[in-house]
């Protein structure tokens, strides 16, 4: 009997071959952004490794325990996407132990933890560009000559107001976006009045809900809206149409900006619902933040690691040993272009 269950043991543990599955964990599988990059992952990989996906839901103490479940059976690499980014260090020196190389993404480790260790990637997108790019579709918009601003500055008094809606305090995207879509506007020499700067979490569901309580107060002053990405622009949206913007007065299913209430809202990720929504007149413009050329670096750097080749092979550049950086692509429909 106990040779049976020896056997039995021996069996399933040599079936058990876990390590040819790279853990991949998500921060939230609620984050639309995070979604589309998912889905790139699974319709770009066409290498000898698989992926697993794992959802933290948005807890850092839950992400830390699906790392120390998959650490135990000594995967060849895993891929994160830190609930907290000052949650890295930890998750570090956990994979030090079992020499599992880490690959970082979307929310970007600080330097000193990147540096602690040599097999620590990070791919992700520098913030100050997706805020440039943001930056200039509305100076696009209010036209070319800050000193005399064309008609969407609504009051004509030269400036421009404005509302952020900022991402979740604290993550490297909400803060910089936030501070150099402000300081790109005003090096250029456009005016900015902000209204008011208010986090809603990178989500659309509290976009929706500050909105409403900003609305009521600001409604007739607002010319533009800066959202931090474009869950929360699609959140402000539909608060806005509650309120009566975007009528489509003429019911051609799509919103004319000279005629119907229009009100320029720009968001940041190029999500296929912003998209949609940027054709149908409603969104201004977004910054594309490249989720597919981010999917087909982490699958070239994750099958180098797992075949022991050298990551410096891959065709994207590695600065430092540590960073690949995909750049962000601005997106709004010719018609506003200069
Ligand atoms: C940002 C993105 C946001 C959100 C966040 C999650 O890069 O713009 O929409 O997905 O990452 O960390
Ligand atoms: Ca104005």
């Amino acid at each position: 009997m106990i040779l049976l269950i020896f056997v039995f043991t021996i069996t399933l543990s040599s079936c058990k071959k876990t390590n040819y599955e790279i853990p991949f964990i998500l921060y939230d599988e609620e984050d639309l952004f995070m979604m589309s990059f998912r889905d790139s992952i699974f319709l770009h990989n066409s290498s000898d490794i698989t992926f697993k996906m794992y959802d933290s839901t948005n807890s850092q103490i839950i992400q830390n325990e699906i790392i120390n479940g998959v650490l135990l059976d000594s995967p060849k690499l895993i891929i994160v996407n830190p609930v907290d980014r000052l949650g890295a260090y930890t998750i570090i020196e956990k994979s030090k132990l079992t020499d599992t190389p880490i690959i970082f993404i979307n929310r970007e480790p600080l330097a000193e933890d990147l540096l602690s260790w040599d097999k620590v990637y990070y791919v992700g997108a520098k913030p100050e560009q997706s805020a440039i790019y943001q930056a200039e579709l509305v100076m696009e918009l209010f036209g070319s000559n800050p000193n005399n601003l064309n008609n969407y500055d609504l009051n004509g008094d030269g400036k421009i107001q404005c509302i952020i809606l900022k991402g979740q305090e604290g993550h490297q995207d909400a803060e910089i976006r936030t501070e150099a879509v402000v300081n790109e506007m005003e090096e250029n020499g456009y005016d900015l009045e902000i209204l008011k700067i208010e986090s809603a979490d990178f989500r659309t569901s509290v976009a929706f809900d500050v909105m409403n309580e900003l609305l009521p107060i600001y409604r007739d002053q607002i010319e533009v809206i800066f959202s931090n990405n474009d869950a929360m622009a699609i959140g402000a949206i539909n608060a806005l149409k509650e309120d009566g913007f975007f009528t489509d007065d003429n019911e051609d299913g799509k919103v004319d900006s000279n005629i119907d209430n229009w009100i320029p809202v720009v968001g940041i990720d190029g999500i296929a619902e912003a998209i949609q929504l940027i054709e149908d007149g409603y969104l201004y413009g977004t910054v594309i933040n490249d989720s597919e050329s981010m999917a087909k670096a982490v699958i070239e750097l994750s099958s180098a690691i797992f075949n022991n080749e050298d990551p410096e092979t891959i065709s994207y550049p590695i600065l430092y040993g540590k960073y690949i950086w995909i750049d962000y692509k601005k997106y709004s429909l010719p018609i506003f272009e200069e």
